[in-house]
């Protein structure tokens, strides 16, 4: 099977600082993948070199390549990947605000991109976007149609945004923690949605997050990023029943359990280490409960585990708290 989406040890950099390190990743045809990460891992970084965006924001890739259904997405002019963004791959960010033009219309907003990459007449491409807005349950598709963004809730305009991503009939889409600036109420119910949606039309989803309850509520596969680097890469029920990385553990140990407050959502101790001091060795051994003297001088090498890839040195000989 051709992977729909594979990224092949990608490095990255934003001028002379190296961001990301040697990052692979594979995403099938309907595969649901979940990056997790604190913030500042490098995930959004990630989402940007698999799009071909990195540009955008003065980034390059330095090494390794991105491949998009079999095709080097390197050896591609630019409008070769602007024609992928939208017609093939979807982007749903995190911010719905700053993904919906505040004076156009909602239903315009939605028809522009059917138009765009499938060539649907004006007629055509609202009766699909009125199609989308019910299945991602918006009451009153057609009203909505005719809102403004500012007169629809953060959890509305999300789905809106989905929609748009959805609208250019994707093979892919890449979601950058979409759920992140709105309550927690609304955010299981959009992944459920995103998830339901993505399942029944063979999707691919990339879906970044920091959560891993999300990961645990709708992906089959996990890759866990640390300071710029993969910690732990497999498939969920295996690395939720005995994650080999101390990291990996501890990111698990921060899902709210029934019953808890969420207000009393724990974190993990310290912070993931600046760009420009990256830790020597492994670069968790500073907030690792199991580091030796080789953590703090040897890179780990991310070695075959399971169904998955781990790096650490003391894979799956830790148990208990990580962190
Ligand atoms: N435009 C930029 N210029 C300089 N550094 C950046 C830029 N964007 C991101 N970074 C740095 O790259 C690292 C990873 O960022 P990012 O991919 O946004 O993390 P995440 O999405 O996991 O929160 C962070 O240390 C961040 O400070
Ligand atoms: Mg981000």
């Amino acid at each position: 099977m051709t992977a729909l989406l594979h990224l092949d040890e990608v490095s990255v950099a934003i001028g002379t600082i190296a961001l990301l390190e040697r990052i692979s990743l594979t995403l099938g045809q309907g595969e649901i993948l979940g990056l997790v990460g604190e913030s500042g891992s490098g995930k959004s970084l990630t989402a940007m070199a698999a799009m071909g965006l990195l540009p955008l924001i003065g980034g390059r890739i330095t090494a390794g390549s991105v491949g998009f259904d079999g095709q080097d997405m390197g050896a591609m002019t630019d409008a070769q990947r602007r024609a992928l963004r939208g017609r093939r791959i979807g982007f749903v960010t995190q911010n719905p605000m700053t993904a919906l033009d505040p004076v156009q219309r909602i239903g315009a907003q939605v028809d522009v991109v059917s138009r765009l990459h499938l060539g649907l007449s004006r007629t055509a491409a609202r009766a699909r976007t009125l199609d989308l807005l019910t299945q991602l349950r918006i009451p009153e598709a057609a009203a909505v149609a005719e809102a403004w963004p500012h007169q629809l809730s953060g959890g509305m305009k999300q789905r809106i945004v989905i929609a748009m991503a959805l609208a250019g009939d994707p093979d892919l889409i890449i979601a950058d923690e979409p759920t992140t600036a709105l309550d927690v109420t609304v955010q299981a119910q959009i992944i459920q949605i995103l998830g339901a949606l993505v399942r029944d039309r063979g999707l691919a989803l990339l879906l970044i997050t920091h959560d891993m309850g999300v990961v645990a509520q709708v992906c089959d596969r996990v890759a866990v990023l640390y300071a710029g680097r993969l910690a732990e890469e497999g498939p969920v029920g295996p690395i939720f029943a005995a994650p080999a990385h101390p990291y990996t553990r501890a990111l698990i140990g921060c899902i709210p359990q029934d019953g808890m407050a969420r207000g009393s959502l724990r974190g993990i101790p310290g912070a993931v280490p600046s760009a420009l001091a990256f830790p020597s060795g492994c670069r968790f051994h500073t907030r690792c409960a199991h580091a030796t003297d080789i953590c703090r001088t040897a890179v780990p090498a991310l070695l075959p585990r399971d169904q998955g890839l781990v790096a650490c040195h003391h894979a799956g000989q830790t148990t208990g708290d990580a962190a």
